[in-house]
Parts: C-alpha cells; structure tokens; sequence
C-alpha cells in the first residue's frame, strides 16, 4: 500500500512538473480579479464563446458559464481535466474540458474571447498562435492576458493585471 501511494505522488509531481516544462505552471487566477475583469474590461454576454488555453481547475470556465456563455477549456494536465469537470459538471453542456496541448490545438469554430494565464516566455508566442487561428477563421479575435503584457503590440484596454488585445488575421493587417 505504502508502495503504491509513494508511486501515485511521485507520478502526480511528474505530471505537474511536464505540464510546467511546456507551458505555464498550475497557478489559479484569483476569482475576485477575474469577475472585475469581466465587469469591467470586457463583458461576456450571452453570444460570447471563450476559450481559456490552460485552463487549470476551471476556474474562468465556471465565471463565464456563471455569465450564461460558452466556455470551452483546452488543459494539458489530465488531472485538472478530470478535477475541472467534475467541479462544473453543473454547467452541462454550456462547459467543454478538453485534454488538448494549445500549441498544436485549433480554436473552436464559434470562439469570441481566449483567456490566457501563461508565462511571460510564451506570451508573445501565444499572441501569435491567437492570431494565426483569427486569420485561419478569417476574423478578428480577442485576447485577454492575466499578468503578461505582449511585447510590442498595443493592448486596447487593461484593467489591473489584466490586458485585452484585439487580434487582427493576418491576410486583414495593414501593410
Ligand atoms: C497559470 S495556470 C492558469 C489556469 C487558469 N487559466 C486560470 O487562470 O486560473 C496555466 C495552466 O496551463 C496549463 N498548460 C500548460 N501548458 C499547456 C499546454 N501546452 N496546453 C494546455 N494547457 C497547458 C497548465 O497545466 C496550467 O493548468
């Protein structure tokens, strides 16, 4: 028994520590930040999609479905998958978790808003992975970043740690 708990921790630790090495560690967005960003930075309504590309224990998921949209979830980790699930099981289907990696991932079809809560090494990377999906769905998109700034590109508004971008397809970009 002892055996098999130690093995369950370290394979838990292990699993935490790759997701870390490819993204952004587990870290929750606190609750009260993230409803003032969505009070006051940019209202989710009704016809909103939103995609949180590592969405953790679903923490966005559950205020954006609180708001009546869709939220979709793509989260490497199988453990907070299955814990994010479970938590918002309530939403049926108005909450979608997916095992999925964002870097090789494709946005859903109907996204409005992603949400990202990442690191500032990927962030720019990100942006882009954003911006490649706004030109592959032949609209702009909007980024929210919890933390990080991109580097070089003008936010529209921000609200205390929270920036909001609009991401233009490429082929639509001024030359
Ligand atoms: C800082 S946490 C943010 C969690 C949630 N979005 C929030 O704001 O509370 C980053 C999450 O991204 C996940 N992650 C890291 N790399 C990923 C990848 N390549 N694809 C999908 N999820 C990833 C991590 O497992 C972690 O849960």
């Amino acid at each position: 028994m002892m055996i098999f708990l130690t093995a369950l921790v370290v394979f838990t630790l292990v699993v935490f520590l790759l997701t870390a090495l490819t993204g952004a560690p587990y870290v929750p967005t606190q609750r009260k930040e993230i409803q003032q960003a969505f009070d006051e930075l940019r209202p989710i309504g009704m016809h909103d999609t939103v995609l949180d590309i590592g969405s953790g224990d679903g923490v966005i998921l559950s205020e954006v479905a609180d708001r009546g949209a869709q939220a979709v979830g793509y989260e490497l980790n199988f453990y907070l998958v299955w814990i994010s699930r479970w938590r918002l099981r309530k939403y049926g289907d108005r909450v979608r978790v997916s095992l999925k990696n964002l870097w090789s991932s494709p946005f859903p079809d109907d996204v409005t808003l992603v949400y990202t809560f990442g690191e500032s090494r990927d962030i720019a990377k990100m942006y882009r992975k954003v911006e490649q999906e706004a030109t592959r769905l032949g609209r702009p998109l909007e980024l929210l970043s919890y933390g990080f700034a991109v580097p070089g590109i003008e936010c529209v508004r921000q609200h205390r740690a929270h920036f909001l971008y609009q991401v233009t397809p490429l082929h639509l970009k001024e030359p």
